[in-house]
């Protein structure tokens, strides 16, 4: 379980302060999928990088299962929203990245079966810059995917797949879920993508964050959801709460 109490961060530029998360609140339970949605700006990646402990100049206190985050002993898999693939390393070694570092046992099978889902099995030998950006975020979930990571912070992942392989990749998200059940923080900007992918939905507030809701999202997995009422009528709840502000 994360525990979050009265998170706020604050950027300090040359000449003013920024206030980018105002006291956050919430308890994200074990296994659980919940999506974060918000306006450009209002401290969604801000968010993600305190709980993948790169940002660590917060105040009040994240705990991951009574515990101070510590990427080194608990294991995060986090996708960022530039993907943070490193240009001198291979498809492969990128994608290898996140076991290598934590010592584990060779997966040989299990990435294989990642690299053949997310299509990217032929363009193992590349370096990032020969691939296009959807290509780039493949690897950078395969890294994630292939850690089999206690929790999955993801920063708008889809965001560079076009429609068709956007919707795939969110079928492949849902089944590597539902065999691993990691607990999720997923975040994006599409109203869709936030009803249906998340179990919980929580909505910011335009900067500086602040948490306005956290929604049960009857949608969740729903099928041919697009036709139904409950999405319908969760969608225009959502755009009010967003507009509102
Ligand atoms: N390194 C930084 N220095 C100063 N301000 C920053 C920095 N990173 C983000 N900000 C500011 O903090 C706020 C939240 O940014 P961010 O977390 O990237 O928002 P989002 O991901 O929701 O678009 C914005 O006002 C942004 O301009
Ligand atoms: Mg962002």
């Amino acid at each position: 379980m994360i525990a979050i109490k009265d998170l706020t961060v604050k950027y300090q530029t040359k000449n003013e302060e920024i206030l980018a998360l105002d006291r956050l609140n919430i308890n994200i339970g074990k296994g659980d999928i919940y999506t974060f949605i918000g306006p450009s700006g209002c401290g969604k990646s801000t968010f993600l990088y305190v709980l993948s402990g790169i940002l660590q100049d917060y105040s009040g206190s994240v705990l991951i299962d009574g515990q101070i985050i510590n990427p080194k002993s608990q294991r995060i898999g986090l996708i960022l929203q530039n993907y943070g693939l490193l240009p001198w390393k291979t498809v492969y070694q990128n994608a290898m990245l996140g076991v290598k570092i934590k010592n584990q046992p060779p997966v040989e099978e299990y990435s294989n079966y990642i690299f053949r889902k997310l299509g990217i099995d032929n363009l193992l030998n590349r370096y990032p810059k020969e691939l296009s950006g959807g290509q780039q975020q493949r690897v950078a979930l395969a890294r994630a995917f292939i850690l089999k990571p206690d929790l999955l912070l993801m920063d708008e992942p889809f965001s560079a797949l076009d429609a068709i392989s956007r919707e795939e990749m969110q079928e492949l998200f849902l089944n590597i879920w539902k065999e691993n059940n990691v607990t999720t923080i997923f975040i994006t900007h599409s109203v869709d993508e936030a009803l249906y992918l998340g179990r919980k939905i929580v909505v910011f507030s335009p900067s500086p964050g602040r948490i306005l809701k956290v929604i049960d999202n009857p949608c969740f997995q729903l099928d041919n959801l697009r036709y139904r009422d409950e999405y319908y009528d969760m969608s225009m709840k959502l755009r009010k709460i967003l507009d509102k502000g």
